[in-house]
């Protein structure tokens, strides 16, 4: 079973107030969009195991896709791009679109993605995010479904890596020392 244990991990948010927060998350949603259906858009890889659950607790009718970004450029200035590498398989027009990542960092996948699909004239439009760290933006974005405010540190698991590793920790994780 994978756990924190091990050099350089401490744990942050434990997965049973994962677990919580994301099932008061998902009520929220139910009852905003009461009667209607739902179309998540998780930001692969990162979001995929909040996702996963997030959908479980949502009691609406319920349609996923998925996209997939790559940032490059300097991205501690906002002028930082993101490009597509997977674009959805399915038209948004008239959806309830909730888009859903992993973290709001610099906001700037947030801003591009919301751009993109505000053009394919959704419903509405809204972002649910389980971790945000607004003290770092550099393009304003609000996350309308936020999981947990956290501070300037790099965390790792339940979906969120270094180097493609730590996804599958339970937890959420602070690496020590941080990456950069
Ligand atoms: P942005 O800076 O808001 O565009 O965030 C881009 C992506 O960077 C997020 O979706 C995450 O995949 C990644 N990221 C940002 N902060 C962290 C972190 O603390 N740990 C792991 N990945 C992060």
């Amino acid at each position: 079973m994978p756990s924190a244990r091990g050099d350089g991990l401490k744990v942050r948010i434990r997965r049973a107030a994962i677990e919580r927060r994301v099932r008061s998350v998902a009520g929220r949603i139910t009852r905003d969009f009461k009667g209607e259906r739902v179309h998540l858009i998780g930001v692969l890889k990162g979001a995929c195991f909040f996702l996963a659950d997030l959908a479980r607790e949502i009691n609406l009718e319920t349609s996923i896709d998925f996209i997939a970004v790559a940032s490059y450029g300097k991205k501690k200035d906002s002028s930082g791009q993101v490009r597509m590498l997977k674009d959805l398989d399915n038209n948004v027009a008239g959806l309830n679109v909730i888009l859903v990542e992993d973290i709001l960092d610099t906001g700037l996948t947030a801003n591009y993605l919301l751009r993109i699909l505000r053009q394919r004239r959704p419903k509405t439009l809204s972002v649910a995010a389980l971790l945000d760290k607004p003290s770092r933006r550099l393009k304003p974005v609000k996350g309308d479904y936020i999981g947990f405010t956290i501070p300037d540190e790099f965390v790792v698991g339940y979906g969120l890596d270094y180097a493609e590793r730590y996804r599958n920790l339970k937890d959420v994780c602070v690496l020590q020392p941080p990456p950069r």
